[in-house]
């Protein structure tokens, strides 16, 4: 008879696979038999046809098939490390997450990218790139889906799908915009809010200089409940200890496509980790509804920033990166992060555009690497899961032999619910996003700072330049005169400017200006300067 054993080791650690040696291994076939040679096919006699019964080869060629998983639709070319968060200045009057809360740490994994590229891609692309942090806390996955701006394009979701395919492959040539960048500016030209962000892509933080020389922003309002359920909007912002560096347009000709992930590789490899402040600026509700009445700033548009003099950075912790992955596929192709992996004590706020993002990012993970998704070493929580979720695809973790539905004879234990949802869902602000999109005076003040105050003489030039270069590859003239129209509502000198680089006469304003989906406020006010 069959002795009862221990089957205690019937999966295989996730550790121990990471940390293979080739030395340590036996060539086998996906079944774990030794197979005596790789390089070995069987056929019929020395000439003739390859056999069925030949598991290995069939093995083989039919796992190389399905090799690619669909890579990520935007930020598909990304790189990315391992590392360690720390709280040292605690967040606890704002925030109950545990890990805001006095000593808490946890480890971090970061991804970096470009956002209109493939896979294969070129690092140093004029492009804001992506910085993802996920906080493996004890509460949890926290993930912070930034950018490398403040700002972003738009503010009503409904455009990111329209305004991503202005950043691919034309339908027709399958060109992108360095070669024909006509649909670049088309779009640009019909949507007004995007123009501080298209300013920030052609100056000089349009090319970083790797991943380790750039701040991330959360852009989006989340916001901090505290124990009491009292609660402030928040913004997220992760400082560069590196400092801020950039590539000139003429520069990045010379580097290498894969510049940013050498770069960040080797400094890790060395020993000279990169490392990060995480602070936040706070806002509350109160506060929310003054700026919106006296600055016309709303915590929901996302096209606008809180003015730092007014909301400071108030620093929470840092982290540091310091390990390199071991396998790229599993650690950095197959991680997921979305903006509504969010942990007790962070909630969404009413951001459009984020709350868009809140289905977007889980709904394209279980298209892009499976329903279960969640289980994949790299993207389990470091905390046991327990909930109703069985089956699917690639069920690796089944929550074993529990009811599988809330049962009264074998109950699981609930946690009280940590906020007052109907508190803290109360508040609604300003108008950032109605039906159709308004464009206002206000939309181009931070832009205008950004020419005025922060450009100087050098970065002006190179920003024309970079315009003016790209802008050579639009074929469409009338494109080209609304955008210098809507720079014009920027600066005169900067609209002028432009039009001597172009050889292009713009729009003396956008007031009598219409544009495809975005109502034109602007249209309202007679002191604006009269259409063309
Ligand atoms: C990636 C959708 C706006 C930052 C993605 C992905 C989707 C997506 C589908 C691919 C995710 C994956 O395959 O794992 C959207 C939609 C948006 C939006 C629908 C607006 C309606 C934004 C904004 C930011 C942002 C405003 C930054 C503030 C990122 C980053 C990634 C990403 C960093 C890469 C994540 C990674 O490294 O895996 N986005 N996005 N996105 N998005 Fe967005």
């Amino acid at each position: 008879a069959v002795e009862a054993k221990d089957n205690g080791s019937l999966y295989r650690d996730y550790a121990e696979d990471r940390n293979t040696k080739a030395q340590d291994t036996t060539y086998t076939t996906s079944n774990g038999a030794p197979y005596p040679h790789p390089y070995e096919t069987q056929r019929v006699g020395d000439n003739g046809p390859l056999l069925l019964q030949d598991f290995h080869l069939i093995d083989l060629l039919s796992h190389f098939d399905r090799e690619r998983i669909p890579e990520r639709v935007v930020h598909a070319k990304g790189s990315g490390a391992h590392g360690f968060y720390k709280t040292t200045d605690p967040l606890d009057d704002l925030s109950l997450a545990d890990i805001f809360q006095a000593g808490k740490e946890c480890p971090v994994s970061v991804r970096f990218s470009t956002v209109g590229g493939e896979s294969g891609s070129h690092d140093c692309a004029r492009d804001p790139r992506g910085f993802s942090v996920k906080f493996r806390t004890e509460q949890g996955n926290w993930d912070m889906v930034a950018n490398n701006t403040p700002v972003f394009f738009l503010r009503d979701p409904a455009k990111f799908p329209h305004f991503i395919h202005t950043q691919k492959r034309h339908p027709a040539t399958n060109l992108t915009h360095a070669d024909d960048s006509t649909i670049f500016w088309d779009y640009a030209s019909q949507n007004p809010e995007s123009v501080h962000q298209f300013m920030v892509l052609m100056g000089d933080r349009g090319i970083p200089d790797g991943y380790r020389h750039m701040h991330g922003y959360s852009g989006h309002t989340f916001k901090l409940i505290n124990k009491n359920n009292d609660w402030v909007y928040v913004q997220f912002h992760f400082k560069s200890k590196q400092g801020v560096k950039f590539i000139t347009q003429e520069d990045s000709h010379s580097k290498s496509p894969d510049y940013s992930q050498q770069d960040l590789f080797h400094a890790i490899e060395r020993g000279d980790f990169p490392g990060w402040d995480v602070a936040v600026q706070t806002m509350t509700p109160k506060q929310a509804e003054e700026v919106w009445e006296k600055q016309k700033i709303n915590v929901f548009d996302l096209t606008h920033v809180w003015p730092q003099k007014q909301f400071p950075l108030r620093k929470v912790g840092e982290f540091i990166l310091n390990e390199n992955v071991k396998n790229y596929f599993a650690e950095i192709e197959q991680i997921a992060f979305s903006p509504s992996h969010l942990v007790p004590g962070i909630e969404p706020s009413a951001d459009p555009v984020l709350q868009s993002r809140l289905f977007s990012y889980a709904d394209t993970h279980r298209h892009r690497i499976g329903v279960n998704y969640q289980q994949l070493p790299v993207n389990a929580p470091r905390v046991p899961v327990a909930n109703f979720q069985r089956n699917g695809s690639m069920a690796f973790y089944n929550q074993g032999s529990r009811p599988n539905y809330l049962s009264s004879i074998e109950p699981i234990s609930f946690k009280p619910r940590a906020v007052d949802l109907d508190k803290t869902h109360a508040h609604f602000i300003g108008n950032a996003v109605t039906f159709l999109s308004e464009i206002r005076p206000e939309d181009f003040n931070a832009p205008r700072a950004l020419w005025e105050k922060v450009f100087d003489e050098d970065a002006k030039e190179r920003f024309i330049g970079n315009i003016s270069g790209h802008m050579a590859n639009c074929t469409e003239k009338e494109i080209i005169k609304r955008q210098i129209g809507i720079f014009r509502e920027v600066s005169e000198d900067l609209a002028s400017r432009l039009e001597k680089a172009t050889g292009v006469k713009g729009y003396p304003g956008i007031a009598g200006l219409r544009f495809n989906g975005t109502h034109n406020g602007m249209a309202k006010d007679s002191s604006l300067r009269a259409a063309n």
